[in-house]
């Protein structure tokens, strides 16, 4: 089976000498296409860093990632966003969409950025599929918690992505009281 997704010896540390923190040490991991998997951690374990070095939004201080078969930090910037906006779907942890722009052009906005023709069928069929038809014209400000992260989950379908990387909301990290 092809990996759709495979890290080997990813390193990311933050700040220097007692003040360090080794966000991501050392980690690797391998996944399947086709699978869903969850990566699960206390607060501050590292998970966002680990997801955005993944999705390419940020670079490692070293080790490699390979997305469907492709050494992603081996490419240049401008490269490296290019291969973002084909072949990875990113639902940030606070969902990142536009103020000013309602819920069809928040959705279909990838797909402007990649110079791609938006197929009206499609975007329907996907706001259809996550029950959000009748927000197409709400601006996210009108939006509850549920039909936010529904916008941003469209946004990530939208241009077919060969992988999705869902950070978690950060209204479910409740303080443990025990
Ligand atoms: N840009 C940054 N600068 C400095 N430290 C950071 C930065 N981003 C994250 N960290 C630190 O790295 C650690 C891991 O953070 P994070 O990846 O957000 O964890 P999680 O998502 O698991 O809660 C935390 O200690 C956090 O404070
Ligand atoms: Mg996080």
């Amino acid at each position: 089976m092809s990996s759709i997704l495979k890290v080997e010896d990813l390193v990311k540390y933050y700040g220097e000498g007692e003040n360090q923190v080794r966000a991501v040490d050392h980690t690797s991991l391998q996944i399947e296409r086709g699978k869903f998997t969850a990566i699960v951690g206390r607060s501050g374990s590292g998970k966002s860093t680990l997801l955005h070095l993944i999705g390419g939004l940020d670079r490692p201080d070293s080790g490699k990632v390979w997305i469907d078969g492709t050494d992603i930090y081996s490419r240049k910037d401008d490269k490296l966003a290019q291969f973002r906006r084909k072949k990875i779907g990113f639902i940030f942890q606070d969902f990142n969409l536009i103020p000013s722009l309602n819920v069809w052009e928040n959705i279909v906005l990838p797909l402007g950025l990649d110079n791609r023709k938006v197929k009206p069928r499609e975007v329907e069929d996907i706001l259809k599929k996550i029950g959000l038809q009748d927000k197409k014209d709400a601006m996210p400000s009108a939006l509850s918690g549920g039909q936010k992260q529904r916008t941003a989950i469209a946004r990530a379908l939208v241009t077919r992505p060969a992988i999705i990387l869902a950070d978690e909301r950060r209204e479910t990290l409740i303080p443990r009281l025990s």
